[in-house]
């Protein structure tokens, strides 16, 4: 670890409120992030641990419109979602926080305004696509047309969602506005941009010579920007929400979302620090201080390019010193999507596997995508837990465990004279801190899984070479010292494995009566004292079943299911043209059904008692293979009064019931939108 840093600011990506938090945001940053900090604290460093909720942006309005509510109803309910999923899941911020803060608001603003008076923004006036029914600009999104590319006729203003391409607004064929459907015409705006061309020497010095270290996959995408050469770009919107620009003659607009968001780390410090009487600059202005963002692919330009640029034009802050952004995790082979639901969702996998919370945090880290994009299957979930946490690491700490309470009634015997296989295990327990340590002080946090496992593979051997069960009778001072050892294994797990699995540390560490050690300590094979009494055994994982996999895999089914497109039905022929007068003809009223039964001998006929409001009457209606006698009862009915009566297998039907045939060929009731009374004419 570098000496020349005596603090920590760590911050995960803000995720969006306008929707959960999925493995594919867990395995990406939030579980990384957290093993960081958990290492970084268990060696007494001061860290700021920060996050909370991107409230802005154009996505979460559209979101409001479509379920017919305010933004601010969709950020509460996704914010409170969020912030406790994270809290069931071990997530260790400092600080949870969100952008529809007053903190967050003043803070953006007064940087904004600061840029502003230093003269940093170019003004531009343009051309944006304005809709004059709805009296507003629209954001890209918020316009949809013809696709030029696919002929998708329901394009976005900046993405084709059936062909993948990107596009701009003007690039759309008949665009409309997809707040009222009129045509939008073009009218003139004025915004301000940050000149990114102006930072592009400096942005080449800083990273692609001084940040060789990054990870190559942030590396590359830097390059491939810096090398494309960069824009202005603008820092506000026409948009009624969001943080206002803080300038006079800018009503209507806010700053861009991407402005704000990052500064929302800056804000959730100043929240986290005042809170506890600390003082916020030293963790954003402080050149000893170690800025860290923890984020996904999709992500990276914001913070090392734009952002760092911001903060740079600022002038009076520290710039992040790594940036180890991840690859996307994939869902049994397919792209995890919200809009599609492919997804497992935080917050349902802790409802649906509670107690598991540590697997989750194991299997996203064991096959994070580091380096490329990787798959999560519930088959590799399942063998991860079986295999691994149940077959290596919980096996290991049982057999050492429950040989305790059978040999010493659970006090931790001495160790008497070293037999070599002691002295090479006691040397690989003394090896694994400083292994674990460089993999998570390069941000190989799969390596440093891989490593802590190793260690309880140590352990296994161990057990399985010495055989202790063997020796119980005949040398039972050999057996202390076994014993002793594993003991002392058990104990390093339980500090090393913290970051990993918190939960299974922590009930670990109350197994063996003493509260999780550090960093400095672990590494020793003195970590329990002689005569030290354990607890009872508890099993620290247990295996998953089929079953449970098998109900995971069918729900993803059903989602399939429901995302495949619906067949396209046939129509019915077009009948020939009738007059008013011909349709006058037909009295057809709001009936309900009294009564029900099967016809006897009849597959398709049910025999119904109707109160059409004229009359009680008795008709024969053929939906017996769609609806049971009893299922109908009560249910409101159209009824064709005046069509002839008609005798069917001895019965007279007086009338007809209306129905529509569905795309399945499943039959249904045509009725009034709202309960109505009896008799109500149908014209
Ligand atoms: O991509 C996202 O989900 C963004 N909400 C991340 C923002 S990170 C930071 F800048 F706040
Ligand atoms: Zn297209």
């Amino acid at each position: 670890m570098s000496q020349k840093f005596n603090r920590y600011t760590v911050t995960a990506a803000l995720p969006y409120a306008n929707g959960p938090v999925h493995i594919g945001h867990l395995a990406g940053v939030y579980v990384p992030a957290d093993i960081y900090v958990r290492y970084l604290r268990a060696q007494g460093k001061d860290v700021a641990f920060v996050c909370g909720s991107d409230e802005h942006g154009v996505a979460i309005t559209l979101k409001a419109r479509k379920e017919g509510v305010s933004p601010q109803e969709i950020v509460d309910k996704y914010h409170a979602i969020i912030k406790k999923s994270f809290e069931e899941l071990g997530i260790s911020f400092d600080i949870y926080s969100r952008t529809s803060s007053k903190v967050h608001h003043e803070t953006s603003a007064e940087m904004f305004k600061e840029l502003f008076d230093k003269g940093v923004f170019e003004e531009q006036v343009s051309s944006q696509y304005y809709d004059e029914e709805a009296g507003q600009f629209l954001a890209d999104r918020y316009i949809v047309g013809t696709c030029p590319n696919c002929g998708n006729e329901n394009a976005y203003g900046d993405q084709c969602e059936k062909c993948g391409i990107s596009l701009s607004p003007a690039e759309l064929i008949n665009p409309r506005s997809a707040l009222s459907g009129a045509q939008p015409v073009l009218k003139e705006t004025k915004h301000w941009y940050l000149p990114m061309q102006d930072y592009e020497n400096w942005l080449r010095q800083w990273i692609l010579q001084g940040h060789k270290e990054w990870k190559p996959n942030v590396y590359g995408q830097c390059k491939s920007w810096l090398d494309t050469g960069l824009k202005p770009r603008a820092m506000t919107r026409d948009l009624d929400w969001g943080v206002r620009v803080p300038l006079a003659g800018a009503e209507g607009k806010v700053l861009y979302v991407w402005f704000d968001a990052p500064i929302g780390y800056i804000s959730a410090t100043k929240e986290w620090a005042d809170a506890q009487g600390k003082d916020w600059e030293s963790y954003w202005r402080a050149e000893d201080t170690r800025l860290i963002h923890f984020i996904g692919k999709d992500n990276i330009v914001f913070h090392c390019i734009i952002f760092p640029s911001i903060l740079k034009a600022d002038g009076n802050y520290i710039l992040p010193d790594n940036v180890p952004a991840n690859e996307f995790l994939n869902l049994e082979g397919d792209k995890i999507s919200t809009s599609r639901n492919w997804a497992v969702w935080l917050h349902e996998y802790l409802q649906e596997l509670p107690g598991k919370e540590d697997v989750l945090r194991y299997v996203l880290c064991a096959n994070a995508p580091e380096t490329k994009d990787n798959d999560f299957t519930w088959k590799d979930f399942q063998a991860r837990n079986n295999n691994e946490l149940v077959a290596i690491y919980g096996n290991f700490v049982n057999r050492a465990l429950v040989l305790t309470h059978k040999y010493y009634e659970g006090r931790v015997p001495a160790a008497g004279d070293l037999a070599p296989i002691d002295q090479e295990t006691i040397d690989k327990v003394r090896q694994a801190p400083g292994k674990i340590s460089k993999a998570l002080e390069n941000f190989k946090f799969r390596e440093a899984l891989v490593e802590f496992m190793d260690l309880a593979r140590v352990g296994n051997k161990y057990l399985a070479d010495t055989e202790p069960w063997k020796l119980i009778k005949e040398n039972p001072d050999r057996v202390n010292t076994i014993l002793n050892i594993a003991l002392q294994i058990v104990a390093n797990l339980s500090i090393l494995g913290e970051p990993f699995l918190p939960k299974t540390s922590k009930k670990l560490a109350a197994i063996l009566g003493s509260a999780n050690g550090s960093w400095t300590t672990v590494g020793q094979a003195d970590l329990l004292q002689p005569g030290h009494q354990v607890n009872k055994v508890e099993l620290l994982f247990e295996k998953i079943e089929d079953s449970v996999m098998e109900e995971q895999v069918l729900k993803l089914q059903n989602t399939k299911k429901q995302n495949e497109p619906v067949p396209e039905v046939s129509v019915d022929p077009a009948k020939p043209e009738i007059t008013f007068d011909d349709f006058v003809k037909l009295d057809i009223r709001v009936g309900t059904v009294l009564e029900a039964e099967a016809m006897p001998k009849s597959k398709k006929l049910l025999k119904l008692k109707v109160d059409t409001g004229i009359d009680q009457r008795t008709i024969l209606s053929g939906i017996a293979q769609h609806f049971s006698p009893a299922e109908i009862i009560g249910q409101q009915v159209s009824v064709l009064v005046n069509l002839a009566p008609r005798k069917m297998m001895g019965v007279e039907s007086q009338g007809m019931i209306l129905m529509a045939e569905d795309s399945n060929g499943d039959l249904r009731f045509i009725l009034p939108s709202e309960q109505v009374n009896n008799g109500a004419l149908v014209s």
